[in-house]
């Protein structure tokens, strides 16, 4: 990366993305590094500035996050929010303590020092969004106070050492001239420049993967979505047919899939893509198979099969392929980075991509700085159709999560159909792009209905419609009363096999977004 940057230390805020897209926002490269990062490291970033993220610990926790206090002599300007004011305090000689009131939500915070660069510009009557149980008590010599809420330092500063710190969350839109304070410490105190834009992006990946690859050769799995779909078009520009692209049909991909993504990639983007139907290998293996993690751990393995078969394949026509192509993003760098406790295993995930290392394959991940909306930035800029990059996350089981119970080519057909009815309904009324995700599920369920004169004993078909950040929750959307009604009518009247709709209201937690 030959962009300067401005280094986040993370000590375990639930808000520290949020700060890396605010200033990537304003067009500033940033890179979160958990707080124990070495100094060294710190550094290879080029930073013009290091902000130091709140945290849930109290500096005199025995377990509080160990980062080197040296982050503090090394010249740079440094931005501590909340904990990072608590940090900066305790390890330049101030003193913190546990606070008398503790304030959560909503706080009023008057400026003292209006001169402080930090806050130019702005009122001298701050709403700010304030989670703290500690507070500074004594500042560290050199400091002085910049701002206070009725009760609680809420800003310091020593600008000769270019230390500024507030105890509220500039990053969190509760804190409404919180982007403006930002932007305050980008560019009136790191002088950064707006220069992170997708073009940028753009040329310099593709020379750096250019450079990094040579003349070898490249694979890709792609799902047709936008993070493996994007990453392909990155490498496709930097070595072009070096490059091939695998999609494998499991038999389990929406109606017309298979066709529309090889239109989309090979036709309209000029990928070399190779289209493999494995449909009938997948679905002979899911026969007879209900429980809902087996079906995933045979859709993940064979894949996983699948692909490595094409791979030697290619290696063969080629004479080698020494690199693999992931979609990896941004969040799932900083997930997989993070100390993580034992967890339950929900759902298997299988991810398109999610490859082995027994491959021995070299990695290529041209996003893995970047955020979901940076990525469709890119793609935009990289000519690519809305058709890929708006579309809603498709799971990489496919429908198999859909399908309850049994899964066989008769029930994948009666989904696909419901599935079309409800993608299309959904965008023909303009809400494709404000829901997160919209799709049918078919239930092992008969029951009795009657059609024209005749009875009818046929599947039931569940619709659902949910609103998500990040799919970590989701709340179930209230699709208008008309769009449903549409839905449903058509898929009985369409559809041969179901003759029932009802309608999901479950929010995740305790649901969850896929059925299985
Ligand atoms: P759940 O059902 O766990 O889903 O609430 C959360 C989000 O993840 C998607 N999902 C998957 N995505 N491979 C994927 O790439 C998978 O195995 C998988 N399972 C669920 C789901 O569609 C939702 O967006």
């Amino acid at each position: 990366m030959d962009t300067s940057s401005i280094v986040i230390l993370d000590f375990g805020s639930q808000y520290t993305q949020l700060i890396a897209r605010r200033i990537r926002e304003q067009n500033v490269f940033s890179v979160v590094l958990p707080c124990t990062a070495k100094l060294k490291e710190i550094a290879s970033y080029k930073p013009l500035g290091i902000i130091l993220s709140g945290g849930p610990s109290s500096v005199y926790d025995s377990d509080a996050p160990p980062a080197d206090p040296g982050v503090l002599q090394l010249g740079k300007p440094v931005l501590g929010i909340c904990y990072g004011l608590q940090f900066i305090t305790h390890h330049l000689g101030g003193k913190v303590r546990s606070a008398e009131k503790r304030e959560y939500g909503h706080a009023q915070v008057s400026v003292v020092d209006a001169a402080t660069p930090l806050f130019s510009g702005l009122p001298a009557s701050l709403q700010v969004w304030m989670s703290h149980g500690d507070e500074a008590l004594d500042l560290p010599p050199g400091f002085h106070l910049t701002a206070k809420t009725s009760n609680a330092v809420a800003g310091i500063a020593n600008p000769e050492k270019k230390i500024w710190a507030v105890q509220f969350h500039p990053e969190v839109h509760h804190t409404p001239l919180g982007t403006e304070l930002l932007r305050n410490f980008l560019f009136n105190i790191c002088n950064a420049k707006p220069d992170w834009t997708p073009e940028h992006f753009i040329q310099s990946t593709v020379s750096a993967i250019r450079d990094k690859v040579g003349d070898d050769h490249a694979i890709c799995a792609l799902s047709g979505g936008v993070d493996s779909s994007v990453a392909a078009v990155l490498v496709h520009r930097a070595i072009g047919d070096r490059l091939t692209c695998v999609f494998v049909d499991n038999g389990v991909l929406r109606k017309n899939e298979f066709f529309k993504v090889q239109e989309n990639l090979r036709g309209k983007l000029g990928l070399n893509l190779v289209a493999v139907d494995a449909s009938g290998r997948f679905l002979s293996k899911l026969a007879g198979i209900t429980d809902p993690e087996t079906k995933r751990k045979i859709i993940g393995n064979e894949f996983i099969a699948v692909f490595d078969d094409e791979a030697h394949r290619i290696a063969q026509q080629t004479g080698g392929v020494d690199w693999l192509v992931q979609g990896t993003l941004y969040p799932d760098v900083i997930e997989s980075s993070s100390v993580k406790g034992p967890s339950q295993t929900i759902k298997s995930h299988h991810n398109v991509g999610g490859l082995p290392e027994t491959m021995k394959l070299k990695l290529i991940e041209p996003l893995r700085d970047l955020f979901k909306d940076e990525v469709r930035r890119i793609g935009r800029d990289l000519g690519m159709p809305d058709d890929i990059l708006q579309r809603q996350p498709f799971p990489g089981p496919g429908l198999a999560v859909r399908i309850l119970g049994e899964i066989t080519p008769e029930r994948v057909a009666l989904l696909q159909e419901a599935d079309d009815i409800v993608v299309t309904e959904i965008k023909a009324a303009g809400l494709y792009q404000q829901i997160w995700q919209s799709f049918a599920v078919l239930l092992p369920v008969k029951s009795v209905g009657v059609m024209g004169d005749q009875r009818t004993y046929a599947y039931t078909c569940a619709i659902r419609a949910v609103h998500s950040e990040d799919g970590m929750t989701a709340d179930w959307v209230p699709l208008p009363y008309d769009v449903l009604k549409k839905i449903s009518s058509r898929i009985v009247n369409e559809i041969r096999g179901i003759n029932r709709v009802v309608y999901d209201i479950t929010s995740k937690p305790p649901g969850t977004i896929e059925w299985e």
